[in-house]
Formats: structure tokens, sequence, C-alpha cells
């Protein structure tokens, strides 16, 4: 209302200023239609009354729009349209246009300028909603944004006066005006933006008119921070660690590294590559530049190397980079089998070595670490060998018994390693060993005792036996020589009897044995081996000499010595199986060469004697009757049993008288019928020799079978015959002989003749020959065999002598 005083007083000022013809005035735009301008009539002096008659009237010059009225009445001009300045002025400063006031009768024109004043009708307008800008938030603080200047209709005063905008963090804002007095604003940055914090500003610009009241307008402003680079990568971690099994497979995924970039786009996009890094790394891992994936590429080996430090570079689009490490420690695999070394090794070893010789060094190696290098080692247990461990890994092998070559020479040892990892690894190793030969061993011989036996009146140089001896030892240390150790055999060396070949042990006989010379003699052969030194040992060969038929037999009786005839007297009065002579014979051969057989070859009266076989007894057969004749002969062969048999003959002369003048008269009755007959007596004599042998044959069968019952006797009708009439080898039917199963004197000493001159050698037989001799009791009884003799010829001189008693 103030205002509209204001105007009211100005206009009038306005109007006496105006008062030839043309009035103006001026009056507030939109005013009410009926709004009474001024009083025009009063202002030009018309008179009211007159005016309906003079049709006073407004009328717009040309053809323009009428906007007032003339109220006819009072004279008052009022409004007749709306008057709005923005829509007829516009911008202008002055807002001027003119009506016309026509009057008739006489015509008047009078020119009205209507100046119409501006009110503060119109808001400061913006140009859009919001106002959209991009800063890049990289801008420096204090950077001017100029904004949109809001417009408002009104002009002057009511135009836009001030802006401002809520207050906020990152901007201000700064008014000015140019050179016309506009006013217009601008932001200026007062703190740097972070789009990684903040992507978008929205503020609200207010601009205020100066009108009264002042009216305002409001635009958003929407700030888009634009990215700039300024943001690194960051890894998730400053150091991956890993743990990673060696030995595993190419394009296993070890760890994946991931870096972010708070930038967007471009810069935020983020690669990766191995930073300084040795390499060989690079041969064994591979990583992904996108995705930041770790992978193995190569053979990853603990032994080789147990831990990595990979440096990792993280690079965004323009270049910023920022650094982690990847600490990859390789986890132990028992992949390494141990290795077993033989560090040194004495081989061959003496067999001879003390049980807990040192005989080599073993090391054992396993890469692995931990469990899975700690190594057992062992040897199989059936040698006489043991491991003893020793410093660290290192192993004596040493012997754990005796060694013996001629057992086992060499042996194969197996040493096996295992470690302790899960599953276990081993690895084996053979040791060849061998045993060197010590001469430990004499030679053996074959045989406890040798015997040969050698036919007497053999050939000088004939082998007769062989020795022999085994010495396993090695070589020279077991090759064995023979050699007879000297002794004498009756007086001469015993080289003069045998000699032996030292490389085969055959020996030989030097001469030519006589039984009856040497039925036996005893030699020591040793076995030597050829080490150093050697050892040797001996055996025994008993050479036994056996009888050959080469001595006939010998008669003692009667004597052939001087050419008186032996005469025996048989009285006239003997009876029938009464003994009247004996034939004794000796042969200086033993066993049946030397058993001896007697037979009447020839006779004078073949049926009035006979002659024991073997006994050589000469009985009557029948009573002696007087017809008979005084003189009677006898020839009598003997003859032993050898092959071919010997014999010898004797002529007895039989006196049947009672009275020894007679004999003379006998002289030369044997001359003529002996020489004459003789031939005829020979044939008897074979003949009776083969009847005899059959028979012989069957007695000893007979004998054989009855002599179980038979109690034996001892001499039981034995004939005194003079010692001195046995020869002095008689009573030495060897006693080497009676050991052999060839000769078996007791068949035939019991074919009826137990008074014969063998029964010493009988008694002899029993007492050897028991059932269970061992060899031992027939060593010693060899051994003993002299002793023997002797006490045989005493004990047989002492039975002899009790039956002549
Ligand atoms: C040891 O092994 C070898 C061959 O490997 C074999 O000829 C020899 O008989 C073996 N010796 C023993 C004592 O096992
Ligand atoms: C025989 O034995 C001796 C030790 O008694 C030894 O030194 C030698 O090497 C052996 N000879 C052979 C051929 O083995
Ligand atoms: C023969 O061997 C025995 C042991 O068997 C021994 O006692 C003796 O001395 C040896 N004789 C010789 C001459 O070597």
């Amino acid at each position: 209302m103030v205002h509209e005083g204001f105007c009211l007083f100005f206009s009038i000022l306005f109007v006496a200023h105006t008062a030839y013809g043309d009035v103006s005035y001026s009056f507030p735009e939109e005013m009410k239609r009926g709004y009474v301008i001024g009083n025009i009539a009063k202002d030009l002096g018309l008179d009211v009354n007159r005016l309906p008659s003079r049709k006073a009237r407004i009328d717009a010059e040309g053809n323009r729009k009428r906007y007032c009225d003339i109220n006819l009445n009072t004279g008052e001009l009022t409004v007749a349209e709306r008057i709005d300045r923005e829509g007829l002025c516009g911008k202008k400063a002055a807002c001027v246009f003119n009506q016309e006031l026509v009057l008739e009768n006489p015509l008047e024109l009078h020119r009205i300028s209507l100046i119409v004043e501006d009110i503060n009708d119109n808001n400061p307008l913006f140009g859009k909603d919001v106002i959209n800008m991009e800063i890049r938030e990289s801008a420096d603080k204090g950077k001017r944004f100029l904004l949109e200047e809001a417009n408002d209709a009104d002009i002057g005063q009511n135009s836009v006066q001030s802006y401002s905008i809520q207050n906020n963090e990152y901007f201000v804002l700064s008014v000015q005006s140019n050179s016309l007095g506009e006013k217009y604003a601008e932001i200026i940055l007062k703190k740097d933006l972070d789009r990684e914090q903040q992507q978008e500003v929205n503020l609200i610009l207010t601009a205020v008119d100066g009108g009264t009241p002042p009216r305002s307008g409001t635009v958003a402003i929407h700030v888009t921070v634009l990215d700039a680079n300024d943001n690194a990568p960051v890894f998730s971690q400053d150091i991956y660690k890993v743990s990673l099994p060696e030995n595993s497979p190419v394009d296993t995924v070890v760890v994946t590294v991931s870096a972010t970039d708070a930038d967007e786009g471009q810069n935020g996009e983020v690669m990766f590559e191995f930073g300084h890094v040795e390499e060989d790394y690079k041969h064994l891992f591979y990583l992904d530049r996108k995705t930041g994936v770790i992978r193995v590429k190569g053979p990853i080996d603990f032994e080789e190397e147990a831990t990595f430090n990979l440096r990792i570079i993280a690079k965004d689009g323009l270049g910023l980079t920022s650094y982690s490490n990847v600490l990859i420690g390789v986890r132990d695999i028992n992949d390494n089998a141990p290795i077993i070394v033989v560090k040194s090794l004495h081989s061959p070893i003496p067999e001879n070595a003390l049980p807990g010789t040192e005989v080599g060094i073993i090391n054992v190696q396993d890469r692995d670490s931990d469990n899975n290098g700690q190594v057992r080692c062992s040897i199989q247990q059936n040698v006489p060998f043991k491991l003893v461990p020793s410093i660290k890994n290192y192993y004596s092998l040493v012997t754990t018994g005796e060694l013996d070559r001629e057992l086992l020479s060499d042996y194969n040892i197996t040493i096996t390693a295992t470690d302790e990892g899960s599953p276990p690894l081993s690895s084996t190793k053979n040791i060849h060993l061998t045993v060197a030969d010590v001469n430990d061993n004499p030679p053996v011989f074959r045989d406890q005792n040798y015997r040969a036996n050698v036919q007497e009146n053999n050939k000088p140089g004939s082998s007769i036996c062989s020795v022999s001896a085994t010495d396993p030892d090695w070589r020279q240390n077991g090759t064995v020589v023979y050699s007879l150790l000297s002794s004498d055999v009756s007086g001469a060396p015993v080289s003069s009897f045998l000699s032996i070949n030292g490389d085969t042990g055959v020996i030989h006989a030097v001469r030519s044995f006589d039984y009856e010379q040497l039925k036996s003699f005893k030699v020591l052969v040793l076995a030597r081996d050829n080490g150093s030194p050697s050892l040797s040992s001996n055996v025994t060969v008993s050479v036994f000499i056996t009888d050959e038929n080469d001595n006939s037999p010998q008669i003692l009786y009667p004597s052939l010595e001087g050419n008186s005839f032996m005469t025996e007297m048989v009285p006239k009065a003997a009876q029938a199986r009464s003994l009247v002579s004996k034939v004794i014979a000796v042969d200086a051969d033993s066993g049946q060469n030397a058993w001896l057989s007697y037979h009447i070859v020839k006779a004078t009266d073949p049926g009035l004697f006979t002659i024991g076989v073997h006994s050589g007894e000469i009985r009557t057969q029948r009573d002696i009757s007087e017809s008979d004749s005084m003189k009677q002969n006898l020839i009598v062969s003997v003859r032993d049993n050898g092959q071919p048999s010997l014999s010898a003959t004797c002529a007895l002369y039989l006196l049947i008288s009672d009275n020894l003048a007679e004999v003379p008269e006998l002289k030369d009755m044997s001359r003529d019928e002996s020489s004459s007959k003789l031939t005829f007596y020979l044939i008897i004599a074979l003949v009776s020799v083969s009847t005899f042998f059959l028979t012989f044959i069957i007695i000893i069968l007979a004998v054989r079978f009855c002599r179980r019952r038979k109690p034996r006797l001892l001499f039981d009708g034995a004939v005194a015959i003079p010692s001195a009439y046995l020869p002095p080898n008689y009573a030495e039917v060897e006693g080497a002989g009676t050991l052999r199963s060839t000769y078996n004197y007791d068949a035939y000493l019991t074919t009826g003749s137990r008074t014969s001159d063998f029964k010493f050698v009988r008694s002899y037989n029993e007492g050897t020959l028991t059932a269970d001799l061992t060899l031992k009791k027939t060593q010693s009884a060899v051994d003993d065999l002299e002793g023997l003799d002797a006490e045989m010829s005493d004990s047989f001189q002492a039975l002899f002598s009790k039956k002549i008693t």
C-alpha cells in the first residue's frame, strides 16, 4: 500500500507536467478491471456533462488492443483489460503505451501515454529443473564452475538480486555481476572431491529477487564426480602364505591373489604380474594376469627348493601399482628312496677272521627330511654278519660268527634301507662277499685204516692197494701229497717193501713177498697238503701176505734121514683098532695149503692097517692073526689141500712080532715090492684123493649140522707126540689168517679129526672169532698179533704137556 500511494503521488506530478493536450498516467500493472487510472476529463479540462454527448471514447492507436475505458459519468479512465507489463514490454526498463481519447462534436483527439509500472509478480526461473555438471575428482581446490543464471521477468529491483546454495562440504557460492550489472553465480570447489567416497554431489541453488516481498526460484545442481586414476590397486593381503606339497601336478592352484582398485573403468582394471622374481621360478609358477591365480607350471621339488618368495605386482590401467609377496612353503613328500653306498668292503675275508671283524662300511642317505629321511638299515637274518650303526648314517658290517670257506665260500648280503615316511620307501643293495681260504683242514683219509692182501710171490712193482685222502681247502691248501713214513719192517726200511705214488696214493710192492717169511706188516702213510704251513694226517696200512701153496708137506716121522728104516713093532696080540704108529707131517704153508691128509698108497696087506685121514694114525683094522706076514710095509702119502696140492710120501716098516731079534730080517723087504708096485699105488692114491674130497665136502655139511649139539672136546684122542717134532713156525698159523673170512678153520676142524695137529689152531680161532667183534677190537687184535702169537705158543705148550701127563 505504501508503494501504491507512492505511485499515485508520482503520477500526479507527471500529469501536471503534461498539461497540453496529451496526458500520461503511470500505474502498476496487473490492476483489476475498473481500476481508476485517473480523471482524464478533469485533467484535460473537459466538461464531464458533455462527455456522453460528445461520444467520448478510448481508442487504441492503429488496431492495437484497447486496455482502458472512460467512465462517461465521472470522466475517469479505468482499466478495461489485464495489463501485464512483462507481456507488453518484456525487459524494457520503461513500459509506456499509448491510448487515444476521442471526442466528437468537435472532434478532439487526445493522446494518453500510459506508463505501466512493474510489480514483483514473477519468480526467478531457471532454464531447467536440474543442472547437471561433471567434475573430475582430480579438480583442484578453488576451481570455479559457472552456473546457469536464473531469469526473472521482472525488472529492476524485482529482478534476481542474489543466489544462495545450501551449506555443503565441497562448494561455496560466489555471486558476481557483469558490466551490465547482471548477477551470475559460480561455485568454487573448496574441498577435493573423491569419487571413491562420493560419486555425486547434489546442491540446491536458490535465486532471490529484490521485490517486496522477494520471490525466489530454485534449481537442483547434480554434480557427477568423474573418476581420476587416483587409486592404486590394493592387495587383499600383504603376504600370502601358502603351503604346497612337493610334486604337485602341473596346473595345481597354489593361491589366488586378489587386488581391488577403487577407481572405475580402466582406472580400476587390475592386472597382475611377477615382480622381481628369480628367472627359474617363472618356469615353475604361472600367474594369470587377469585372475591372479597362481598355478604350478613345473616340477616342485622340496629337495631343490623348500620355499619360494614370489613378488607380485598389481597394476591398474594407467599404471598405478602395488606389491605383495607370496610365500610358498613346500611340504616334503616321501619321494626319495634311501640310497645305500658301500664306502669300503674288504673282500675276500679270510675264513679265520674273528667274530666282530669289520668287513665293510655302508653309508645310507635319504634326501627327504624329517621322518621321510629317517632311515633304518638291516640285512637278512641267515648270514653271519650284522650291521652295527656307527656315526650318523654310517654302518659297519661286521662278522658275527666263525666263517668257514669249506662250508660256504661266498655270501650275498642284501642290505635293506627303509625310511620312516608313510608310505615308507626302501631300497636294497647286494654285496657279494667271498671268503678266502686258510689252510685249516688237514687231509682226511677216506678210511680209518687200510688193509692190503697180497698173494705171496707177487710181482715186484705191482700195486697192492691205494689210499685216498681229501682236503676241502682251496688249491694248494687242499692239494694232497702222499708219502710213506719211514719205519722198519723186520729190520729193513719200509721203502724196500713198498712205494707210494705221491699224487694218486697207489701203493706198490717193491719186492716179492714170501708168506713164510713175513705174514703181515704195517706202514704209516702220510697225507700232507701243500699249504704253508702244511697240515698232515696219517693212516695205518696193514699189509697181509696171503699164502700160496708153495711148500709141500714135510714128513717129520718116520724120518727119512739116514738109510736105516724106522721099524715099528706090532705085538702079535694086537687087537682091531689098536694104534700101531703115526705119521707126522707138517706143511710150511698155512690154511688149506697146510691142511694135510694121509693116505696109505701101498700096503703089503691092504686090509690089515688103516691110516686116519687127518690124524695120520695107523691102526690095525682087525685082530692080527698067525697067518699074517710078519713084515708089513706101508707107503703113506701125505697131501696138502692146496690148489694144486703138493704131497710127500714115506715108507713105514711094521714088524709083527713080539721079539726085537727078528727085526734085521726085515731089512730088504721093502725094496723089491715097493718099487715094482709104485705106479699102481699112485693111481690108487689119485682116485682116493678125489673120492676123499667129495666125501670131505659131504662131511663138512653134515658136521656143520651136527656141530651145534655136540660138545667140543679138546685133545680127546691125542697121541703123545714130542713137541720137538713141531717145526719152529708151525704154531704160527698166522693170526692174520684167522681174521679172514675165506678161511673157515672151524669147518675143516669139525670133520672128526679132533685129535689132529690143528687143534690148537681151532682153539685159537674160537678165542678170536667171537660173534660181536667190533672194528676197534679187530684193530687192536691186529695190533696185538705178535703178543697173541707168543701167548698161543705158551698155551699150546701148556695144553700139550698137560695131555702128555
Ligand atoms: C649270489 O648271487 C649270485 C648272482 O647274483 C649267484 O650266482 C650266487 O650263487 C649267489 N651266492 C649265494 C651264496 O647265494
Ligand atoms: C692257503 O692258506 C693260507 C693261510 O693258511 C693263505 O694265506 C693262502 O692264501 C691260502 N691259499 C689259497 C690258494 O687260498
Ligand atoms: C700220526 O697221527 C697221529 C694222530 O692221528 C699222531 O699222533 C702221530 O704223531 C702221527 N704220526 C706221525 C709220524 O706223523
